[in-house]
């Protein structure tokens, strides 16, 4: 999207480049991006496999609802129109991320296929990575953290994903995460793994 004035704004030439960022890292710039229900381990995951990345060395950051609904998005609500538009303004923050060439790791619902489609568009596909954090509905009731999907059956939060809102599961994702069968731990390896194997981190590098 255009900005209203952004027509008259000129970019300055960077003296240094996103590929001099990325050999100075030891990494490419990246968003690995989870999706799921609320409650679905989409934190949990992310959080480790940034412990792990750092471990190895490479530069990191996780984004989710905490630093970022509170203030970059803070006039955003649940509609489908604001989760939009949530989605958009981070997949643009990102994006400046990847071009420092810092591996960015997102938790959000992000419960539209479309809107994830256009995180993609923006970073380019070569640098999204898709995680489905697939956790049934009855389990994240069950987990139930923050007590919300108690008060959204109760019809005291409208808009809820899953309860009065949809959830479009990804068609292709990258890593699928069943985060009520498999360990937490497992699966941010997996993830890990995921990324040394397309080459977005160096399998030399800090392991
Ligand atoms: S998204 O749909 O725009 O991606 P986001 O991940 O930022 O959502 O925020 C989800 C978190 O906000 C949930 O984990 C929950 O704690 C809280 N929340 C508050 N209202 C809602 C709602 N109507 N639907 C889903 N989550 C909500």
């Amino acid at each position: 999207m255009t900005s209203k004035n952004s027509g008259n704004v000129t970019r300055h030439k960077s003296l240094v480049g996103r590929e001099d960022r990325e050999r100075l890292h030891g990494h490419k710039g990246a968003v690995v991006w989870f999706t799921g229900l609320s409650a679905s381990g989409k934190s949990t995951v992310s959080h480790l496999v940034e412990k792990k990345l750092h471990a190895m060395g490479c530069s990191t950051y996780v984004f989710d609802g905490d630093n970022v609904r509170h203030g970059l998005c803070g006039d955003l609500g649940f509609s489908p129109e604001d989760r939009t538009e949530n989605i958009r303004r981070i997949g643009e923050m990102v994006h400046l991320f990847v071009d420092a060439g810092i591996i960015a790791l997102t938790a959000f619902i992000s419960p539209f296929r479309a809107d994830r489609r256009t995180v993609e568009s923006i970073v380019g596909a070569d640098r999204f990575i898709e995680i489905f954090v697939d956790c049934p509905l009855a389990e994240c009731i069950r987990r139930d953290p923050k007590g919300m999907y108690a008060r959204a059956l109760n019809g005291e939060i409208p808009d809820f994903t899953g309860i009065s809102s949809p959830y479009e599961p990804p068609e292709s994702p990258a890593v699928v995460i069943r985060s009520d069968r498999e360990d937490f731990d497992a699966a941010a390896e997996r993830v890990v793994r995921h990324m040394l194997a397309e080459g977005l981190v160096d399998a030399r590098k800090g392991r």
